[in-house]
């Protein structure tokens, strides 16, 4: 199987990563600088596995010569079976993408969107065509979460879902099917626990810290709240929150203040090296 993953971000190289291990994947970014780093990235990641003797050299091998670079879309090398995007969560950008993306000749491939919100009917309508969209949510990190979410569109057809399905399997990941809704299931459940974490912060109810134990060892959750919150995007967390909000007109999704506050002065978490957290 051949795949073109758009967007080399966090998302989009750990995608890259997941399906080079099973084929030929072609990686790329309007911004080459972020596919290049993106590629060295995958690289680190995966000599520290081999060092730690959890994964083969042979492996880590064949993950890197599927691996391919694209400077520009039109030198993709014949066409593709699943064109998958992971470039910023803007309606708008992700609609002109497929505009670039109606006059290239990729064949006849699955249209995946890897938004975390969006609706992925109205994405499909711009897409080069809707039957064989679908949304496919994969969680950082990509490489290490076993769930992708498979969200049907109202036109997406049965054969795209039943395909992606295989797909999902041959990454050795478990696929859940999701009905169009905001967030659809993981994110309407996680980011309004992560609102109302910065709503008990902000309460003075306890500290960062004390809120992430209490969390991690009181419901076993990997990360605490807060921690997670730093670990995504506190901005990728508030557009998502913005999502739920305005699709649904529901108060329970507004966005707590602090955590606007905090988006607003550029404190996003682990890539800003601050958020609810420092970092060096
Ligand atoms: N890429 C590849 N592998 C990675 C990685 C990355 N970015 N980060 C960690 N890993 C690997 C490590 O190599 C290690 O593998 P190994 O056990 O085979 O050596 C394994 O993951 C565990 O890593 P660490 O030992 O360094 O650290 P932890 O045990 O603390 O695990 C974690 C790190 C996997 C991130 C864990 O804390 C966790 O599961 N956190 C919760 C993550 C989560 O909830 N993600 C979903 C976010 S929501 C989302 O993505 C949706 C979006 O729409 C917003």
């Amino acid at each position: 199987m051949r795949v073109l993953v758009i967007g080399a971000g966090t998302m989009g190289s750990g995608i890259a990563q997941c399906f080079a291990g099973i084929g030929p994947t072609y990686l790329y970014d309007v911004n080459n600088e972020v596919t290049i780093k993106a590629k060295v990235a995958i690289e680190k990641i995966l000599e520290r596995q081999v060092s730690r003797e959890r994964m083969t050299v042979a492996d880590k091998d064949l993950i890197l010569n599927n691996l391919n670079l694209l400077e520009d879309l039109r030198e993709l090398p014949g066409q593709v079976d699943l064109v998958i995007e992971a470039v910023a969560e803007r309606a708008e950008i992700k609609k002109k993408l497929f505009q670039e993306l109606k006059e290239l000749n990729l064949g006849q491939p699955i249209w995946a969107s890897n938004t975390s919100s969006l609706s992925i009917t109205e994405l499909a309508a711009h897409s080069p065509d809707p039957t064989a969209f679908i949304g496919m949510h994969f969680f950082n990190p990509a490489p290490v979460m076993k769930l992708v979410e498979l969200i049907k569109g109202e036109r997406t057809s049965d054969e795209t879902l039943a395909q992606c399905q295989k797909i999902v399997e041959a990454l050795g990941k478990t696929s859940v099917q999701v009905e169009e809704a905001p967030g659809f299931v993981v994110n309407r459940l996680l980011i309004p626990m992560i609102n109302e974490a910065v709503a008990v912060l902000a309460e003075g109810v306890a500290t960062p810290e004390d809120i992430d134990t209490a969390m991690k060892l009181g419901a076993n959750h990997p990360m605490g709240p807060l921690a997670l919150a730093d670990f995504i995007g506190l901005d990728i967390v508030l557009d998502i929150l913005n999502v739920l909000h305005d699709e649904t007109l529901d108060p329970k999704y507004r966005p707590h203040l602090l955590l606007k506050k905090m988006v607003r002065a550029g404190k996003l978490g682990r890539k800003s090296n601050e958020g609810f957290y420092q970092y060096s």
